[in-house]
């Protein structure tokens, strides 16, 4: 039970996510073409043990069922995103119709289900052509971006709304041009500064794309944010907290709100790595306004300064880690979203991602018992319970994941899921935590079981 729970408004959405390249396999089917998660997976050494997104869950395939599955969840939305490499296989230009179909075909079985789609264009999986011609690096990809946004907004828009431009830029520009941990893979500072430019500025562009083409189009983005808190009052742990929330929350959020790059971050980048080109009329392409933020939140970071002065974060030993060793720190949602209404004031919040990945335990009856997910989800939403109570206009949010699925550089290994997926046999378990959601939500002001079961 959630004390906190009266604090949802009825008109409150309860949803699941998912990305394409997470679970639809189908990677050579109807014509899709390379992503550059493909082309990344199959170098050796880069994803643990070798796996793919080749079959992934074979969602391509088993959408049916596993809307029957978001059905009986209880869900009202269900966020998944757009394959890139279907809709546009030469990145852009010639259309393949065929891609369009399934998402058609989704689209369709969701409504019917009586589920609202949000829809990401972008998570990640950039055609591997588009890479090949300089990447997201390479500001070109923006205006292919902004087409393969039209092209996709045309088709589905008479049923679709919600849209979601892209999403965590920061893992997108950092992780894949910055570290080399994602794809592309590349490791080159100022790539990564240029990509997240050019992430933002395709967002900026995308916008009144989709609101020309669908008529009530609700736009925005999901940002990764966490928040950042100082290890001590002293003033280098604070300029260190500080200068880690300018890296990964302001370098973001600045030019998407404000229309500005923050200038003490620019000035810790300087001298280290070449600063993006930002041309006349782009921050107030990207600062675009926009009907709702995203944020997908799993943890939060507690800041040191190092004998450099450079941010480090201090391992929490009293708390509890899940097995992707991030915190379960839920008061840091809490002030993250009470921070992103002061500082930003958007028209409305999202937690578009929200979860963790626990060992799971199946039983001898086959069943998958996850009473670590349970907790954490309970303790999640209560701080986001919190937070609308304290002011924040948040409206939704959604479990990652609704499947187990391909979690990028760590393979398989780490299971999101509120189902459990049998990977040989690709059965769908729902654990404990999938029918725990579906009680909460039943639960809930305006859910038409809420009264049945008050
Ligand atoms: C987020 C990603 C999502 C998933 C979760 C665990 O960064 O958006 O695809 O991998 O982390």
């Amino acid at each position: 039970m959630i004390p906190e729970e009266r604090a949802f408004p009825a008109d409150f959405v309860w949803g699941t996510a998912t990305a394409a390249y997470q679970i639809e396999g189908a990677a050579h089917e109807d014509g899709r073409s390379e992503s550059i998660w493909d082309r990344f997976a199959a170098i050796p050494g880069k994803v643990r043990n070798g796996e793919t997104g080749l079959i992934a869950d074979d969602h391509y395939h088993r959408y049916a069922s596993d809307i029957a599955l978001l059905r009986d969840l209880g869900v009202g939305v269900y966020r998944f995103s757009v394959a890139w490499p279907r809709i546009l296989p030469d990145g852009r230009g010639a259309v393949n119709e065929r891609g369009l179909d399934f998402y058609d075909r989704l689209v369709d079985e969701l409504l019917r289900a009586g589920i609202e789609p949000y829809v990401t264009l972008y998570h990640w999986d950039l055609p591997q052509v588009l890479e090949d011609a300089g990447g997201w690096p390479n500001r070109d990809t923006t205006e292919a971006f902004t087409d393969y946004a039209g092209v996709v907004a045309r088709r589905l828009g008479d049923r679709v709304k919600n849209w979601i431009t892209h999403n965590e830029p920061w893992c997108a520009s950092w992780l894949g041009y910055g570290w080399g941990v994602h794809a592309p893979g590349r490791t080159n500072p100022a790539d990564a500064l240029a990509a997240a430019h050019h992430l933002l500025l395709s967002h900026g562009q995308a916008v009144p794309v989709i609101r020309g083409e669908v008529p009530g189009a609700r736009v925005g983005i999901t940002l990764n944010l966490e928040h950042k808190y100082p290890a001590t009052n002293r003033p280098e742990d604070v300029a260190a907290a500080r200068l880690e929330d300018g890296v990964s929350n302001r370098w973001f959020l600045d030019p998407i709100f404000l229309g500005t790059y923050p200038d003490d971050v620019a000035e810790s980048f300087a001298g280290w790595a070449e600063l993006p080109d930002v041309r006349d009329g782009d921050l107030e392409t990207i600062s675009a306004p926009i009907d709702f933020l995203g944020i997908n939140n799993y943890s939060r970071a507690v800041v040191k300064a190092d004998p450099k002065g450079m941010p480090a974060r201090v391992r929490q030993d009293e708390s509890e880690y899940t097995s992707m060793g991030w915190e379960v720190a839920p008061d840091g949602l809490h002030d993250l979203l009470l921070r992103v209404h002061h500082d930003y004031r958007p028209a409305a919040l999202y937690v578009t991602e929200n979860g963790a990945a626990f060992e799971d335990v199946r039983t001898h009856d086959g069943a998958v018992n996850d009473p670590e997910r349970q907790a954490f989800l309970e303790r999640y939403i209560g701080a986001v319970g919190r937070a609308a109570a304290d002011g924040a206009p948040i409206k939704g949010y959604f479990v990652w994941s609704f499947l187990d699925n391909f979690e990028w550089a760590e393979g398989y290994a780490k299971r999101f899921g509120l189902v459990y997926v049998d990977y040989p046999t690709l059965q769908r378990i729902p654990k404990k935590s999938y029918y725990w959601y579906r009680q909460f939500i039943a639960r809930q002001p305006g859910h038409p079981q809420a009264e049945a079961v008050a």
